[in-house]
């Protein structure tokens, strides 16, 4: 693996990269929870995304994390069944959330098709449970508030589209241009299904580390583009970026189109 100043860090191929990333959020998780008793994640969808949850599950070091004190959310998730293979969150549960025996309590999904109301309805009741839960940890632990909507999320996992997408925000649509809001119903993505809830690039943006997990060919000049400085509407990958720390945790494939320059330099 090569690291870089600017939170960039090259993996030889998909499995070392989602191992990798695996070990990185276990040693985060327990740095968390030795500061706050508990941590809060961020999940997303996808292949990548997916792929580093199963190997959370598979990793030797993953008893050193209490599970039943890790609370999940979702940044993205289809308007689909539950029980579709489409829903990210039947596939996080399949891959990690079963295996280790977390608490259910504390796994915040967003409503499925089988809840009343359409997306729209499904955006506005994530909405309601983020800002319910934040406002349930502000009393009961008392620090200061990032943005009185949202919980504070430790980690915020991406996975990013050809195109530059991240979460269910698409280049030049109306869920990228959405300020004021924490969450957007998409109902024409360009990636199907086409009915989405997703958290907004502000909402993003609060956690304390965004993590964009990266694979592929297919995806470098979307890297490329977004650590080159674009502008967060035409590449939203771009918009990305914790509090603390943005990692782009990617393979070599994805990174073949990053200038040298721009790696040793850390801008
Ligand atoms: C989704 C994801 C989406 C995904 C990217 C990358 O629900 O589809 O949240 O944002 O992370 O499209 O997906 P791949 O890793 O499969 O390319």
């Amino acid at each position: 693996m090569r690291q870089f100043p600017n939170g960039v860090s090259i993996h030889p191929d998909f499995d070392a990269l989602c191992s990798a990333t695996a070990g990185r959020m276990i040693t985060k998780l327990v740095d968390v929870q030795s500061r706050r008793g508990e941590a809060t994640v961020v999940l997303t969808g996808g292949s990548a995304g997916i792929a580093v949850l199963a190997a959370v599950a598979a990793a030797p070091a993953r008893s050193a994390v209490d599970w039943q004190r890790v609370n999940f959310w979702w940044g993205d998730e289809r308007f689909v069944a539950a029980d579709s293979p489409e829903r990210n969150a039947r596939a996080a549960w399949q891959a990690m959330l079963e295996p280790l025996g977390v608490d259910p309590m504390r796994v915040h999904e967003v409503p499925s098709t089988e809840a009343p109301g359409d997306v729209e309805a499904a955006a506005a009741a994530y909405a309601g449970e983020l800002a319910a839960v934040a406002e349930a940890e502000e009393l009961a632990e008392g620090f200061e508030e990032i943005d009185p909507r949202l919980p504070r999320f430790d980690v915020l996992l991406l996975g990013v589209g050809p195109d530059a997408h991240v979460a269910s925000l698409f280049p030049e649509m109306a869920g990228i241009r959405t300020t004021d809001e924490t969450v957007v119903a998409v109902r024409d993505s360009p990636k199907p299904p086409p009915e989405r809830v997703s958290l907004t690039l502000e909402a993003i943006n609060t956690a304390e580390e965004v993590w964009l997990v990266v694979a592929g060919e297919d995806k470098a000049g979307a890297v490329g583009l977004a650590l080159a400085g674009a502008g967060p509407v035409q590449v939203p990958a771009a918009g990305a970026q914790g509090r603390a720390k943005t990692r782009w945790l990617v393979d070599q494939a994805a990174a073949s189109q990053l200038p040298e320059r721009l790696l040793e330099s850390g801008n």
